[in-house]
């Protein structure tokens, strides 16, 4: 079947010098765990222990993307993509997460960096996409205020080495998920079930994000931007108990990520209050102005309040274990199509979550680019995911004509990864990969892709 079809000339047009790109992490694709003098990440522990990755598998070698970047270099320039949002994984670059910089971690980056330059492709970097270095973690991890200073410091040694090349930055990926489900429900690395006990994660990554602003600003960085998760969240009924319920979840998920950055102030004062200070002053460092916001989105909640006769027991959704102590409770959202993760498909969600924020934040919402959008399907004729990022860029153009201010684009993901608890299970890809040979082979969507940015390019 040519699945290139007409379709891409009737996407809507994005202007000009709207950066299209694709998403990736470390910890995902590069594999090569213990060369090149990498440090121990506290997901390679997690993974080790047995019974935490649902398909039984373990990021050691993810889909080699360390020794087999130039091919996948090769990809991007393929693909037709503005820019590149990759992670630099902290133990690769300082293996204990303080202390000694690995000169040999800092090389590798180097290399990606100059390949993606000579390929026509921004090379976009995160600093931080859940990987922190083990030996901290053994210290409790992002519980505790030092490692945002370790953090900043590990950032001023990044843009020391890259800055020169690369304009743009990305401090941390999704605060909030390594929060709730990291430190807070235990789905994640380091898989502690902390619940509330757990927010002190949220506000050390956020005060290093502040600190790493900082360090990448004194090294000259242009342009500093977050990738943060946000969702609209739809209340489960009116009657007061879900109203309340749904108010809460938004605020944790959504409000507690974005205030501090955008407003200097945590949404609750009860909430700032249960946070490990001097808060007053971290906001300060916090909420220096960001030259753009990144939005990583996928789909719409719906909250409720937990049920009164339930089980009592923990719940299973969309692959998550929701435990019964959470004052919330997320339902099914009835009446989408669904990906193969059985998260929903709602396009629209995504124009209403912008025009919320330019609601909720106006003038104080600097630039947004949206850094993650994507969904999981198996197969090489995948239409649904044409269909999906048809969907989303339809919806997101919506959002720009209703006049917010979006400048870019990032499909997640470039090719099939190791998808966390999920494993390697979900495909996110734009590009298979064969986990037993680890061959790259293009998808429907690619193409598709790759066509849509031509014909945006034609202008
Ligand atoms: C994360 C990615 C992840 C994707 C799909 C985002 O939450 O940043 O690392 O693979 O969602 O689950």
């Amino acid at each position: 079947m040519d699945t290139t079809s007409a379709r891409p000339s009737s996407l809507p047009r994005f202007p000009r010098n709207f950066l299209w790109g694709v998403s990736t992490s470390a910890q995902q694709i590069e594999g090569a765990v213990g060369e090149g003098g990498r440090g121990r990440s506290a997901w390679d522990v997690f993974a080790g222990e047995g019974g935490r990755i649902k398909d039984g598998s373990d990021p050691g070698v993810a889909v080699d993307h360390y020794h087999r970047y130039r091919e996948d270099v090769g990809l991007l320039r393929e693909l037709g993509v503005g820019a590149y949002r990759f992670s630099v994984a902290w133990p690769r670059v300082v293996p204990d997460g303080s202390g000694a910089v690995n000169a040999a971690g800092l090389d590798f980056y180097d290399r990606l960096v100059d390949a993606l330059l000579a390929a026509g492709v921004e090379p976009l970097p995160t600093l931080f996409h859940w990987d922190t270095p083990q030996a901290l973690e053994e210290h409790g991890g992002w519980l505790r205020r030092e490692t945002a200073e370790h953090f900043a410091a590990y950032a001023d040694a990044v843009a020391a080495r890259l800055g020169d090349r690369v304009r743009r930055w990305i401090t941390l990926n999704e605060p909030a998920e390594l929060t709730l489900l990291g430190y807070g429900i235990g789905q994640h690395a380091p898989g502690r079930q902390l619940v509330f006990d757990a927010l002190p994660a949220a506000h050390h990554q956020l005060l290093g994000h502040g600190l790493a602003v900082q360090a990448l600003r004194a090294r000259g960085a242009e342009s500093i931007g977050i990738a943060n998760s946000h969702g609209p969240t739809w209340r489960a009924s009116d009657e007061e108990a879900d109203a309340a319920a749904a108010d809460l979840y938004d605020l944790l998920l959504n409000r507690l990520f974005a205030e501090p950055l955008l407003l200097g102030r945590y949404p609750d004062e009860g909430l700032a209050a249960m946070l490990p200070g001097p808060v007053a002053e971290d906001l300060k460092v916090i909420s220096q102005p960001l030259d753009w916001y990144g939005i990583n989105y996928y789909q719409p909640t719906v909250v409720g309040a937990p049920e009164p006769g339930g089980s009592g027991g923990p719940t299973d959704f969309g692959g998550v274990r929701i435990p019964s102590e959470l004052p919330f409770a997320p339902r099914e959202i009835e009446g989408y199509p669904r990906t193969d993760f059985g998260w929903p498909v709602v396009p629209e969600a995504l124009t209403e979550l912008l025009l919320t924020f330019r609601e909720r934040y106006g003038a104080s919402l600097p630039p947004v680019m949206i850094t993650e959008n994507g969904c999981a399907y198996n197969g090489l004729d995948d239409h649904e995911r044409i269909a999906f990022l048809d969907g989303h860029l339809r919806a997101l153009h919506e959002a720009m004509a209703a006049g917010v201010d979006v400048r870019g684009y990032f499909v997640w993901s470039l090719m099939d990864n190791f998808e966390w608890a999920e494993g390697y299970a979900r495909r996110f890809g734009l590009v298979h990969i064969d986990y037993a040979t680890l061959a790259r082979t293009p998808k429907a969507s690619f193409r598709w892709l790759r066509d849509a940015l031509r014909d945006q390019a034609r202008g």
